[in-house]
């Protein structure tokens, strides 16, 4: 049975800020990962030529974000180490005339600002959120999941700030998954509310589910890991009682949000990746190795090389 939702107007009722800050979870272990996350935060992991975590940050600033809030946990500080100034490095570099490499570093840190906060106990991803809501304050913010990567021109990120910032209300991408695997995803039941410019990419939201049970989903819809949400989630997330796993989850706090002052789905333009476990880390390894320029020809002629 589906709860009726509050109505969404087609033009936000007061004027809507805009979107400058972003949440990135990466408090979790990464147990999908062992050995290799025993010494080594997962989000580190290097996809092709870096970090799985600076994929997301590299969306984040294609997306206009001016400040990005990571939360740690207990082993993560590589993290931090990654995103700051590394000053004996760049001389090296400099010093042995590898001047490209050495601006490339320092490129890594001088991005975006970065702020760190810790999650002190593994309670959910809508705990998570939670933990950044000082850092936040009182304005919209979008949330990155950092195992999902959406590679492209046309940010997913961006794309759901254009929503958020047309409508003043918040927005969440999805994609079309198949039916056996919603129990990964939380999915989304929607109703069709196309408007001008986001045409029929765009659902009012009626209901989230996290996780259930083919038999179970309302849709075959699943939440991709971007989010543009108002402030206000801050007060559904702490109102939300543990969920699946027994944990606190975002999905259902935005079940709050979405009865409370509405939240759309948008079915976003572009394709995800999912390194999240070892197949979808692997495939989005030869996936993206295939996009890089580098390495893309030689690569594709050595993958013909296999004898599958
Ligand atoms: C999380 C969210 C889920 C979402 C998924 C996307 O689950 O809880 O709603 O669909 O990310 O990857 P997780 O994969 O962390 O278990």
């Amino acid at each position: 049975m589906t709860t009726p939702t509050s109505p969404i107007p087609s033009q936000p009722a007061v004027p809507v800020r805009k979107v400058r800050k972003a949440v990135l979870p990466a408090a979790g272990l990464g147990t999908r990962f062992l050995p290799a996350t025993k010494a080594q935060p997962k989000e580190m992991l290097n996809v092709v030529d870096k970090p799985q975590i600076q994929y997301v940050v590299e969306e984040c600033v294609a997306s206009g974000i001016e400040h990005i809030i990571i939360v740690t946990g207990r082993g993560k500080s590589a993290i931090e180490d990654h995103f700051d100034h590394a000053p004996s490095l760049e001389r090296f570099l400099e010093e042995k005339g590898k001047h490209a490499e050495a601006e490339m570093v320092r490129r890594i840190s001088d991005m975006v600002q970065v702020s760190y906060t810790r999650q002190k106990e593994p309670l959910g991803l809508g705990h998570a959120v939670l933990v950044a809501k000082d850092l936040v304050g009182d304005e919209p913010f979008a949330v990155l999941l950092g195992d999902v990567l959406i590679p492209g021109e046309n940010p997913a990120t961006k794309q759901l700030i254009d929503v958020y910032e047309a409508t003043g209300v918040g927005a969440i991408a999805v994609e079309e998954v198949p039916k056996d695997r919603t129990h990964l995803y939380g999915i989304v039941d929607g109703e069709s509310a196309p408007q001008p410019p986001f045409g029929a990419r765009l659902l009012r939201i009626r209901d989230l589910v996290e996780k259930p049970k083919p038999e179970n989903a309302p849709s075959n819809l699943a939440i991709t890991g971007r989010y543009v949400l108002p402030p206000a989630i801050f007060d559904c997330l702490a109102r939300t009682k543990p969920g699946a796993g027994n944990e606190i989850q975002l999905t259902d706090g935005m079940r709050i949000l979405a009865q409370e002052q509405g939240l759309w789905a948008y079915i976003y333009d572009g394709i995800s990746y999912d390194a999240g476990d070892k197949l979808g880390f692997l495939k989005a390894t030869v996936e993206l190795a295939l996009q890089n320029k580098e390495l893309n020809e030689a690569f594709r002629a050595y993958l013909k090389t296999l004898k599958l």
